[in-house]
């Protein structure tokens, strides 16, 4: 009796001391927990050390070393070198690896910019950009699935203009996506964006435009929600959001989740960050559809959020000495209760 109620006690107390995110998630029915990573901090031995840690994260996503600049600096010259790299490092762990990204309007390479292509040129260059990708990783990484679209909208549900958008209209969605699924017949083809976590006017796009390609016959998976939030304002709808994209017959997941704060970090905002992330977890785990979360990155010291949004940073689950935050016992509560 003495040892059973110990036992007992054990069990209650481990999960927060000794949580292991991607164990939690499958507990939880989710496919996998895992975080993006980038090429320069595979040389900080402490930060692989706990990236390789598939108890925590059995699934990684190249920051940026599969974006356009980086595999296909110049036209038609492709360079996969960056992303063969992350691909190695999962594969050596057996983690899986989420694409990123085949069209995007940010970190394009100035001959895609700048070029003036007419619309028939464009076409082939993005069916050429996307299915060169797409098939180079066919069969060689674990693949979870490929964010073939990145960033479509506007804040307002509009398109956002695009070299792609500007020239070709909103008929490069479809190009991407059945240039990757002629490259990868096994790849889940994704849309990913911001700003979509909530119900609201972008929200409402995205989930217009995954009914229109599907009723043109345009392959579509799934929609990944970004989930790039600030302590205290994660959307109240976000359960209810991610039901409406479930009743699309598509999956869900969310893709870069981290959730940053006006620094000084202080103790109350740490708490009210460990509630925000269990928000986000929990509205995945009750949404059937949703299988999985990727944190964008693991530990502060590699966040772009000080990089970007000025005065702000503290984002991570991980501070910046690889140590877990409250946040990580946020995501642990959202997986189990
Ligand atoms: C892996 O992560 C879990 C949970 O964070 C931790 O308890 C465990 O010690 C880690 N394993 C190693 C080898 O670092
Ligand atoms: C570009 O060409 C496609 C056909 O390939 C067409 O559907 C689309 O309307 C054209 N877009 C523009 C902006 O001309």
């Amino acid at each position: 009796m003495v040892n059973f109620l110990f036992l007992a006690l054990f069990i209650a107390i481990t999960p927060l001391a000794n949580a292991q995110l991607h164990f939690l998630a499958v507990a939880a029915g989710k496919e996998y927990f895992g975080t993006a990573t980038d090429n320069p901090e595979l040389s900080d031995s402490a930060y692989v050390t706990q990236l390789s840690n598939t108890t925590d994260f059995n699934q990684i996503t190249p920051g940026n070393s599969m974006k356009w600049d980086a595999t296909e600096p110049s036209r038609g010259i492709f360079t996969f070198s960056g992303g063969d790299a992350i691909a190695a490092q999962a594969t050596k762990n057996g983690q899986l690896v989420r694409g990123h990204n085949c069209v995007w309007h940010n970190q394009l390479p100035a001959w895609v910019t700048n070029g003036n292509f007419d619309n028939a040129t464009l076409t082939s260059i993005v069916q050429n950009h996307c299915s060169t990708l797409v098939a180079h990783y066919k069969g060689k990484i674990a693949l979870v699935s490929w964010d073939v679209i990145n960033e479509p909208f506007n804040d307002d549900g509009t398109f956002r203009t695009s070299v792609f958008f500007n020239t070709m209209g909103t008929s490069y969605i479809q190009v991407a996506l059945n240039a990757a699924r002629a490259a990868d017949p096994g790849a889940k083809l994704y849309i990913n964006d911001f700003n979509i976590e909530g119900t609201g006017a972008k929200s409402t796009a995205m989930l217009n435009l995954v009914k229109s390609l599907k009723s043109s016959g345009v392959p579509i998976d799934g929609v990944g929600i970004q989930a790039h939030l600030i302590v205290g304002q994660v959307p109240s709808t976000i359960q209810a959001n991610l039901a409406q994209f479930a009743t699309l017959g598509i999956e869900v997941a969310i893709t870069e989740l981290d959730i940053r704060m006006t620094l000084p970090s202080t103790a109350a905002l740490l708490a009210q960050q460990r509630k925000d992330y269990q928000t986000v977890i929990a509205a995945c785990k009750a949404t059937k559809a949703c299988v999985g979360v990727t944190v964008w990155d693991w530990t502060d010291k590699y966040s772009w959020i000080p990089g970007t949004f000025s005065g702000q940073g503290a984002a991570c689950p991980w501070d910046e000495n690889l140590v877990k935050k409250p946040a990580y016992d946020g995501i642990v509560a959202g997986f189990t209760t």
